[in-house]
């Protein structure tokens, strides 16, 4: 970011509950327990730097929080990136600027014991414990394009959980306008920290719409593992119609309130970055086109789609805004 096609099917998408209920996520647990580890073949704990015994105690509840109760593509058949370049070329300005810096880096961070702050315009606040949190919702993979503002893409099978689903729990006033989502500010484990290349903590938000869209994903994993600390162990946001920065990583809170949040990358460039950051091909970067993309593997640059190719699911939300002026 230098300095400061096709449609999945609708049917996937429009049959998606809005809040997914605690008696289906029960019976989804039991069928876990009776089939033990290995759900689809694709399940492993991330067990990097951890000793055996500290594996032992850590994976019974963990893995339990990893079950994926239903694997939906919403990448229209492209193949997925390989797991090595979805985990080895980040950005995450916390660990380092450079695309590996990330995945070198990551052995700083500890994503447990890690607490989220759900707060604000909302009924039931919250201060709760990450595995608590993912005992609540049955796990998801789905498959979702990613389009990096800095025209990269890739296709990531996510694991996660729909952000509406999270918020129906806390139930939000009617005040509540905007969700604002903010990374951990600790130097120690984010060495980026310690130079402002960026306000810290990184903050991001969406519109309340946007947020309790179902394409909205908290994800917890990804390729089946839990997520990689390069990647934003152990929650981070995932909205595939907008520019990659929306995703902000290593959430610990949620905040609902009335007005537009201040984000961090619009703040840093607000004619670069905008809030909105709905991936679109007829508004270029002030620095470089968005009308095409490299893929990550791929040879040649390929088209960008308007709403990277969910404008069927989401282009609704926008019918009363300019685009060029809300970018
Ligand atoms: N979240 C935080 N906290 N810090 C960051 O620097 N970078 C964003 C976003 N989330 C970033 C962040 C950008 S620019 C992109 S493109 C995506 O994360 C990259 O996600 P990935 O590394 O998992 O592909």
């Amino acid at each position: 970011m230098g300095n400061p096609g096709s449609e999945p099917p609708s049917s996937e998408i429009t049959s998606e509950p809005l809040y997914l209920r605690r008696r289906e996520f029960i019976r989804n647990a039991a069928l876990f327990a009776a089939t033990a580890v290995g759900v689809g073949g694709g399940l492993r704990w991330l067990t990097r730097g951890r000793r055996a015994t500290d594996r032992t105690r850590a994976g019974a509840s963990e893995l339990a929080t990893l079950a994926i109760t239903r694997r939906v593509e919403y990448a229209d058949g492209e193949a997925a990136t390989p797991e090595r370049d979805v985990t080895g070329y980040n950005n995450f300005y916390e660990l380092g600027t450079d695309k590996e810096d990330p995945a070198a880096n990551a052995h700083t961070m500890r994503s447990r014991p890690w607490t989220v702050e759900i707060a604000g315009e909302v009924r039931k606040p919250l201060v709760l414990d990450v595995d608590q949190l993912l005992r609540w919702f049955p796990l998801e993979q789905r498959v979702y394009r990613m389009r990096c503002v800095e025209a990269w893409s890739m296709v990531i099978p996510w694991v996660g959980f729909p952000l509406a689903a999270l918020l129906a729990r806390i139930e939000p006033t009617s005040r509540a306008k905007y969700v604002q989502f903010t990374t951990l500010l600790d130097p120690e484990q984010f060495p980026g920290q310690r130079r402002r290349v960026l306000d810290w903590p990184y903050v991001e938000g969406l519109r309340i719409d946007e947020a309790m869209h179902p394409l909205a994903l908290i994800a917890v994993g990804l390729y089946g593992k839990a997520l990689p600390g390069q990647n934003g162990a152990p929650l981070r946001l995932v909205v595939p119609w907008k520019y990659g920065f929306k995703g902000i990583k290593s959430i610990v809170a949620i905040r609902l309130v009335e007005n537009q949040p201040r984000t961090t990358w619009s703040a840093a460039a607000s004619d670069e970055y905008g809030f909105f950051a709905n991936v679109n091909p007829a508004v270029d970067h002030p620095r470089w086109t968005q009308a095409s993309e490299r893929r990550i593997g791929e040879l040649h640059r390929r088209a960008t789609l308007p709403f990277n190719g969910y404008a069927e699911q989401v282009a609704s939300l926008y019918t009363s805004m300019d685009l060029r002026a809300n970018f």
